[in-house]
């Protein structure tokens, strides 16, 4: 154990795990984490269980202030009905804002929580205590971030009463994982051990955290790195050469990126946005130039981006010689800036009929579309393909529901579009691209296994 001496820091650093096995990864972070937030009563025998509610809910935050983070964490909360907490939120308005400001601002700048993107996700869970006569509801805000290097995840405990209402964020605490350490930081805020907290508030100490709860996590990560999901097998960048793929990404990088996270008009994080576009044009033409040699194309493939949102994709496909066009039922705008030669259009995609008639679809984060994105590509034409980047989880008329509970959320989701691809026929690679994003896994859908007299 090692001991942090830092104590002007907002959070401590309690102890930190002994360093895992090379093959723990931030995917085994998640899913551990996913039990302790689902089924808390497993680790803690003073809980029945735990029920999320609110979704979980992506927030992007400036990069150099958290108002408007803040203002957006303030608008979830406003909105859970729960008769307690509704109350409490009422009546404690402005306190809530001066207590989440320092706590965002330490948790989204401080460098040891530095991602490469300037998401957090939160939900809020609530606690369920197996004693009602000695314990109130104990509500906590779950916040986590994560990129390929780093995850880090903070609760927030809030306990309310019907008379005693208590947010408890000097009780907080976080845990983060450096892949390249090998190791979990535990962490508790600076005055989490000289708060008093009220006897009928669920609340975890110190102690508990060291001896009990922090083993639970390592058991379960350990567990879920022996399982032989998909995912921990996932290749970088498998189907293409990744030598021509990082010139590709270096040319296009110099040439669009400065311009466009200076000029940025969107309200989204620039440096992700722009530097993502740059690495997913990069793949596609890269995969592109391979196809047409392979198939003796003598054209560009031509495109169609479904859901395109800012069109920065169409942008730059289209201005390194690829013909294509983005829709999108919403105008941005960035459109404005691009020039004549980037086609893009505002029109809703109605899945259930509609074909293409160019060479590629691309579903990038394309929400509700994604499950729709093989099954337009094979309704097109026999020769359509398709490139995938599933994000949320959209099944065709509702959301996915996860139910094998063995595999993450993510990875039954990656199987359900695989799946898809599958039944219509199309050959689907899939692969893991090098992008900004925590859902960096697409999938390609190429030449169907019939013939054209079969379809
Ligand atoms: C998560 S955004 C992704 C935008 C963009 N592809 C990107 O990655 O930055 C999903 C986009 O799909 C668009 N969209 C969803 N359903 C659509 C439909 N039926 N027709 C057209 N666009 C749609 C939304 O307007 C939104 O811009």
């Amino acid at each position: 154990m090692k001991e942090n001496k830092q104590n002007k820091e907002m959070f401590e650093k309690i102890f930190s795990t002994d360093e895992f096995h090379k093959r723990i990864c931030g995917f085994d972070f998640e899913e551990a984490f996913d039990i302790w937030n689902q089924k808390p009563q497993v680790a803690n025998r003073r809980l029945a269980g735990a029920l999320k509610i609110t979704e979980n809910i992506d927030i992007i935050y400036d990069s150099d202030n958290v108002d408007d983070c803040v203002t957006c964490i303030k608008g979830i909360l406003s909105n859970i009905e729960e008769d307690g907490f509704k109350q409490w939120y009422l009546e404690n308005d402005d306190n809530i804002r001066n207590m989440l400001s320092p706590m965002m601002e330490y948790f989204c700048f401080h460098k040891i929580y530095r991602t490469e993107t300037n998401t957090i996700t939160l939900f809020v869970r609530k606690l369920l205590p197996r004693s009602i006569e000695r314990y109130k509801n104990t509500y906590e805000m779950v916040l986590w971030k994560s990129d390929h290097s780093i995850s880090a995840i903070m609760y927030i405990p809030l306990c309310i009463g019907e008379t005693n209402e208590t947010c408890l964020s000097s009780r907080s605490y976080v845990f983060v994982m450096v892949e390249a350490d090998r190791r979990i930081d535990v962490l508790t805020h600076q005055n989490f051990t000289t708060t008093d907290v009220p006897t009928h508030c669920l609340v975890t100490s110190q102690e508990w955290l060291h001896t009990v709860l922090i083993k639970k996590i390592t058991a379960w990560m350990e567990a879920a790195s022996l399982s032989d999901h998909g995912l921990r097998k996932q290749q970088t960048l498998s189907q293409i050469n990744i030598e021509s793929y990082m010139q590709t990404y270096n040319r296009l990088k110099k040439k669009y990126g400065p311009y466009f996270v200076e000029n940025w008009t969107e309200s989204t994080d620039a440096q992700k946005f722009v530097y993502e576009d740059i690495a997913l044009a990069s793949y596609l033409i890269v995969l592109w130039s391979k196809e047409r040699e392979e198939r003796d194309l003598l054209k560009m493939q031509s495109f169609i981006d479904l859901g395109c949102g800012n069109g920065l994709l169409v942008h730059i496909l289209s201005s390194e010689g690829h013909p294509g066009r983005g829709v999108d039922l919403a105008r941005r705008k960035i459109w404005n800036m691009y020039g004549e030669n980037t086609k893009l259009e505002v029109e809703t995609i109605l899945p259930d009929t509609t074909t293409v008639t160019e060479d590629w679809i691309i579903g990038n984060h394309s929400d509700e579309l994604t499950p729709w994105i093989p099954v337009i590509a094979s309704r097109s034409s026999f020769d359509t393909r398709y490139f995938v980047l599933p994000c949320c989880f959209h099944d065709f008329y509702n959301k996915f529901h996860h139910k094998d509970q063995k595999k993450s959320h993510y990875e039954s989701y990656l199987e359900h579009i695989l799946q898809i691809g599958r039944e219509c026929l199309f050959e689907v690679a899939q692969d893991m691209l090098r992008i900004p994003s925590t859902k960096r896994i697409c999938q390609i859908g190429t030449r169907r296994n019939s013939t054209y007299e079969q379809v």
